[in-house]
């Protein structure tokens, strides 16, 4: 009988060291050995054959082992609980995933840098929807029906709405703001526009302007240059000059194209290595860079939001956030701005 208990102890052990984690086959190992029909249960009823004299010792033995099964049992179960308790708990005492820290996108530090310089100036941020009318978008500008941009090849129009489309500029903010504010103001509008352009290395379908509004009682075409010639020093060098050139748009008269000295070649449009004079390769040889629009705002611009054009004048410019940083960082390509290659946006 010694042997026979000894035994069972060893099998039960074994069993349940080598059980699959789970309660159920934990709960058939309790029913196998302690339950009514179990077989350390038989081991006490054999007991009341034995001749009194071994009871005392054999019951000794057969409770130990009944206490030892019920041990092992227990403590398998305690472990299996935990580990399923684990599986949907959070170790919080892990050490964590470290990501570095994250920067601005260069588009939007360089916005942040031209936004600084108005600011400076004393202008306001405004912002408006992306979503335009055509009233917004073309009409309050002063740009008729049959003027090219006004064609949808040159706007996305939303699919579900005929009058409803991305902004092709910034400049319907303008025609926004003057209707809710009254003069004298000077604002700036930093956001997003959309053009149907093939994408290309100096295309995107999407892109980023900053306008710029000052309205008051004599706002002169002075002011305009005095204002865009500190924002092109503070932003390219204090060596920078500026060129005006005559220029269109609807919502301004007169209007102009307004140029920045090369910053590459200090507007020589040349590059002497050595013995040898290379055309530069950032103007083309002409010496001065494109960098934004601007003009007088166009008296009818000012009748359209119900200002008094004999009252007061204004200018407007508006410039291409990428154009820009291109200059500034020497980019190649405007597609890289929008890849979300970490390479490319760690370097700024
Ligand atoms: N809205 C013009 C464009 O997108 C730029 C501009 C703004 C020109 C304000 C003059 C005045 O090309």
């Amino acid at each position: 009988m010694k042997e026979q208990i000894k035994q069972i102890g060893q099998e039960a052990l074994n069993e349940i060291a080598s059980s699959g984690a789970n309660k159920d086959s934990l709960e058939a190992l309790r029913v196998k050995y302690l339950g009514r029909k179990g077989i350390v249960t038989g081991l006490f009823k054999k007991l009341a054959e034995l001749p009194s004299a071994d009871r005392p010792e054999i019951g000794g033995l057969i409770n130990a082992l009944k206490n030892d099964v019920t041990r092992a049992l227990d403590e398998k179960l305690f472990l299996t609980a935990r580990d399923e308790d684990a599986k949907d708990h959070i170790d919080v005492t892990l050490p964590g995933v470290s990501r570095g820290p994250g920067r601005a996108h260069p588009i939007m530090q360089t916005i942040d840098q031209i936004c600084d310089v108005f600011i400076s100036l004393g202008f306001k941020i405004v912002e408006g929807p992306e979503i335009e009318t055509e009233h917004y978008n073309f009409e309050a500008l002063n740009i008729p029906l049959e003027h090219p941009s006004r064609d949808a090849f040159d706007t996305f129009y939303l699919r579900s709405s005929q009058k409803h489309l991305l902004r092709s500029h910034t400049s319907p903010v303008q025609a926004r703001f003057m209707e809710k504010n009254k003069p004298p103001f000077s604002i700036i509008v930093p956001g997003r526009v959309y053009r149907p352009d093939a994408t290309d290395a100096s295309h995107s379908f999407m892109f980023h302007q900053v306008e710029g509004l000052v309205v008051g009682a004599a706002i002169k075409f002075s002011d305009l240059k005095g204002v865009l010639e500190i924002f092109a020093k503070r932003l390219f060098g204090r060596s920078t000059r500026m060129r005006f050139r005559p220029s269109f748009f609807p919502f301004t008269e007169p209007s102009a194209e307004v140029d920045i000295s090369c910053i590459l070649c200090a507007g020589s449009g040349k590059h002497n290595i050595g013995s040898e004079i290379h055309r530069c390769s950032l103007c083309g040889g002409k010496g001065w860079l494109e960098i934004l629009g601007a003009g007088m705002v166009n008296p009818k611009v000012f009748k359209n939001v119900g200002y008094d054009p004999g009252k007061v004048t204004g200018f407007a410019f508006g410039m291409g956030v990428e154009r820009i940083a291109i200059l500034k960082y020497g980019i190649s390509d405007i597609r890289l701005f929008f890849e979300n290659d970490v390479r490319f946006l760690r370097q700024f």
